[in-house]
């Protein structure tokens, strides 16, 4: 696979999003990780995770535990493999979300992170979402203490403006490797933030990238123009989306959600992809 870069160092340009294998819905754990392997049989080297992606109260980390089992059975090489996590979102079992942005609360759960995943450093750590409660600046201020205490190799930010974005990089000294923002066909108002980090040379990573395109019967024609120019290529229409996404910019990394092996492949398949000027231009157009 085409390899994008965090950083200081290279993933492939398709992830794995975790969530959906811990949330409400979640299929059994085998299945799961039955995913992961695929993924990493398929090349994937950045997997995207979060202390906040579980369903009971009693089940923090449960996609962090699940993740970091999956890769340690691995039978092969995992060395090069980014586990990004996330810490400031808190599920209280009722299947709302809830916010924790203060510096200690996200230090107490960086520390609980690190354990569940079994490392001395998290690969990237992501602020989750900005908490109203809090200045935006001492909750990313926990992260750069993170980063210098060599806690976390790398910092990311989640829900980010593009304010925030720059406000988080001073903060961090120029050292933000990564912004996670909702981007997809049905859900394109972070425009702005991706091509802020096109400028800075920030990885933009899309969360649920096939938004619109796993639901595209739902919402209708709209999207009829993917699955047109995934006929043409004899390709599914999510390919077609996660391309489109990827020829967005060279930092965009998408983070498909998986729980099945073949939805992985045929995601990660998408990195090769090759889409002509015209056909972006169709697909912008949707
Ligand atoms: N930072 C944040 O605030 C935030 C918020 C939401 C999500 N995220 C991250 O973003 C990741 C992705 O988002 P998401 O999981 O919500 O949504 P998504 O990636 O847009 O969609 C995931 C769904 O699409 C299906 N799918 C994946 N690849 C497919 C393919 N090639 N063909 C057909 N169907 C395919 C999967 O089905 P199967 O389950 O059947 O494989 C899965 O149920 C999450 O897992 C999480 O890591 C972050």
């Amino acid at each position: 696979m085409q390899t994008r870069a965090i950083g200081d160092v290279r993933v492939g340009a398709i992830g794995l999003g975790g969530m959906p294998m811990s949330i409400e819905g979640r299929p059994d754990e085998a299945r799961s990780i039955s995913a992961v392997h695929a993924a990493l049989d398929a090349g994937v080297t950045l997997i995207d995770t979060a202390d906040a992606y579980h369903r009971d109260a009693n089940e923090v980390g449960h996609n962090e535990s699940l993740i970091a089992r999956a890769v340690a059975e691995y039978g092969g090489d995992t060395s090069d493999v980014l586990i990004a996590t996330k810490g400031g979102h808190l599920r209280p079992g009722d299947g709302s979300w809830t916010l924790n942005g203060s510096p200690e609360y996200l230090k107490k759960a960086c520390d609980a992170s690190l354990k569940r995943l079994g490392v001395e450093a998290i690969g990237l750590y992501q602020f989750h979402r900005p908490d109203p409660k809090v200045p935006y600046g001492e909750s990313v201020g926990a992260i750069r203490d993170l980063l210098d205490a060599g806690k976390i190799r790398f910092a990311g930010i989640s829900n980010a403006d593009p304010d925030r974005i720059r406000q988080a990089n001073e903060i961090l000294g120029g050292r933000l490797v990564s912004v996670q923002n909702q981007f997809s066909p049905a859900f394109r108002s972070s425009e702005p933030e991706l091509e802020l980090c096109a400028e800075l040379g920030i990885a933009f990573l899309p969360w649920s990238p096939l938004g619109g395109i796993s639901k595209a019967g739902e919402l209708g024609s709209r999207f009829a123009v993917f699955a047109d120019v995934a006929g043409e290529h004899g390709v599914s229409p999510q390919q077609v989306s996660l391309a489109w996404t990827l020829a967005k910019a060279p930092v965009v990394i998408p983070i498909p959600g998986s729980t099945r092996p073949e939805t992985i492949r045929d995601s990660v398949a998408a990195a090769e992809l090759k889409l002509s000027a015209e056909e972006l231009t169709r697909l912008d157009a949707a």
